[in-house]
């Protein structure tokens, strides 16, 4: 009666490090109709650690749909056109439940957490060549703190719950995708115990040739099997959800961990096509088709996506930075230097430059391309004249120049150097972020008007699931996309020296935490 026809419609969950939230898309137009967004808070128990509690997770995504659903009323929408349900989340994150009772074990470990590093140096020790390497062959990555394998074995050892779960078989672990759906479609009474490709590539566990659970790494890490969820692909019809505020609806093509979301969002499906999400931290994400390339320069392997049970796996490399827009919150929550992220802004925005100060935010060590869990921050350059202007127009350049590094080693690994960058994410709504990121890069930066790309990511997959049907997508829309372009304003001679001095900066980073 009332209501508008929209066309069918398709719902996203984006459950992302700092917020969880719910998004409505018109599979039609990609058209974002309404949505709901609630920050999670981390816990930081102990230097390095970083946790969230599994319940409050599952909480806000229920509570992000059931607000949503709501606005459906003034806005005419009719919850019955929604056919399917994405997910997408933050990756590598590792919760481990028990099946008989549906009780988490532990806390969420958070991808950004530290505290296995002596585990990791203990790995590496074991390895013949005494190298963090030695698993890059079969699952593309090294051995870091950053992946779920090193995080599992912690629990495993560390938490005497977590072992006796294991030795009774009632343990399970996945990441947070595999915890939702698990609880959506029944928990305890039958809930699937899945994964996605694209997460399970984050553990070390997955082997990315023969796509599967590789018994070698499993073996080397010492992680049981059988707490390991069925990978899936990316977008088929896992299930109907049973509980929640959208029961009945089927899950589909939940879909990708938020970056490879972001790439599939921002119609990245050619081999060369590469793009940069603002987050938490930074990921840039380039298509290498269906070949899996292994990177000489620091830069992850992936799989970027498959979208159905039998389409093609495609593969990227990955340039991971895990501090960028947690920097503008440590500034807000730590700091008290602003009251709202949005602020950093207009405080950058008062100096025409950092004045020589240079902030390397590394938190959680440093990623891509360095890897080195030992790094701890560092702000240098400080003089009488520094003010916090200088540091928040610091803290912006600290994500340009991370960004940097991450298409410096890309270019190399590639050879043929990206003309231009597509960025999303929600730090990208700062145009002064973009035009120094434009000129730190000497590239153009090329911004969607619609930046939640990787909620569209999320819903494309779902919309295009066999069985729903409801989304086609074409790479070739991609030149239908409007965008902001940002251009470099600054000379070569101005760039390079900056830059130079920022990789300085970085080495007074190295070698801080010693055991
Ligand atoms: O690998 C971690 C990544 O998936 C987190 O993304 O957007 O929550 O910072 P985000």
């Amino acid at each position: 009666g009332d209501y508008k026809d929209f066309g069918p419609l398709v719902g996203a969950i984006d459950q992302g490090t700092s917020s969880s939230r719910f998004l409505l898309f018109a599979s039609k137009t990609a058209e974002l109709l309404a949505f709901h967004q609630i920050e999670v808070e981390s816990v930081y128990p102990k230097e390095g650690w970083v946790e969230q509690d599994p319940k409050e997770i599952l909480s806000s995504v229920y509570h992000c749909m059931e607000q949503t659903l709501h606005s459906c009323k003034d806005l005419k929408i009719n919850p019955a056109d929604i056919k399917a349900v994405g997910i997408t989340n933050q990756r590598e994150t590792t919760v481990v439940w028990d099946k008989v009772t549906g009780e988490p074990l532990h806390n969420a470990i958070i991808w950004l957490d530290t505290r296995t590093k002596s585990t990791v140096d203990q790995f590496e020790a074991n390895t013949p060549e005494k190298t963090r390497e030695h698993v890059r062959a079969l699952c593309g990555l090294p051995i870091n703190t950053y992946f779920s394998a090193v995080k599992l074995k912690w629990l495993i050892d560390n938490v005497e719950a977590v072992k006796k779960a294991v030795e009774e078989d009632r343990c399970l672990f996945g990441t947070v995708d595999s915890w939702l759906i698990w609880n959506m479609t029944g928990g305890k009474k039958g809930g699937l115990h899945i994964t996605d490709i694209t997460n399970a590539s984050r553990t070390m566990l997955l082997n990315l040739k023969t796509q599967s659970w590789d018994p070698y790494l499993c073996k080397f890490f010492s992680i049981p099997m059988s707490v390991l969820p069925t990978v899936k692909s990316s977008s088929e019809i896992y299930g109907k959800l049973v509980d929640g505020p959208l029961s009945g609806v089927p899950i589909s093509g939940f879909c990708l961990g938020d970056q490879q979301a972001a790439l599939v969002g921002q119609l990245c499906f050619n081999q060369g096509d590469a793009k940069n999400t603002y987050g938490t931290g930074c990921f840039l994400l380039y298509n290498t088709g269906q070949e899996v390339v292994l990177s000489q320069n620091g830069l992850l392997t992936t799989v970027a996506y498959k979208l159905g049970p039998d389409q093609p796996t495609v593969y990227a490399l990955e340039g991971s930075v895990a501090i960028t827009g947690a920097a503008v919150k440590w500034l807000r929550d730590n700091l008290n230097l602003i009251s709202s992220a949005s602020e950093i802004e207009t405080l950058a925005a008062k100096v025409e430059s950092s004045a020589g100060v240079y902030f390397v935010p590394a938190f959680s060590g440093l990623y891509a391309p360095y890897w080195q869990t030992d790094a701890r921050g560092v702000i240098i350059g400080l003089t009488q004249f520094t003010n916090k202007a200088h540091i928040a127009r610091a803290t912006l350049e600290a994500v340009c120049f991370q960004t940097r590094e991450l298409l410096d080693a890309m270019n190399m690994d590639c050879g043929i150097p990206l003309a231009s960058l597509q960025v999303d994410g929600g730090m990208t709504v700062n145009n002064l972020l973009m035009q120094l990121q434009a000129d730190i890069l000497g590239i153009s930066v090329v911004r969607p008007t619609m930046p939640e790309t990787t909620a569209l990511g999320a819903a494309m997959a779902a919309g295009m699931a066999k069985g729903v049907e409801v989304w086609t997508v074409h790479a070739e829309d991609k030149s239908q996309i409007n965008t902001d372009i940002f251009e470099p304003a600054v000379d070569t001679h101005a760039r390079d020296h900056h830059y130079a001095r920022w990789k300085k900066a970085v080495q007074r980073t190295m070698k801080w935490e010693v055991d």
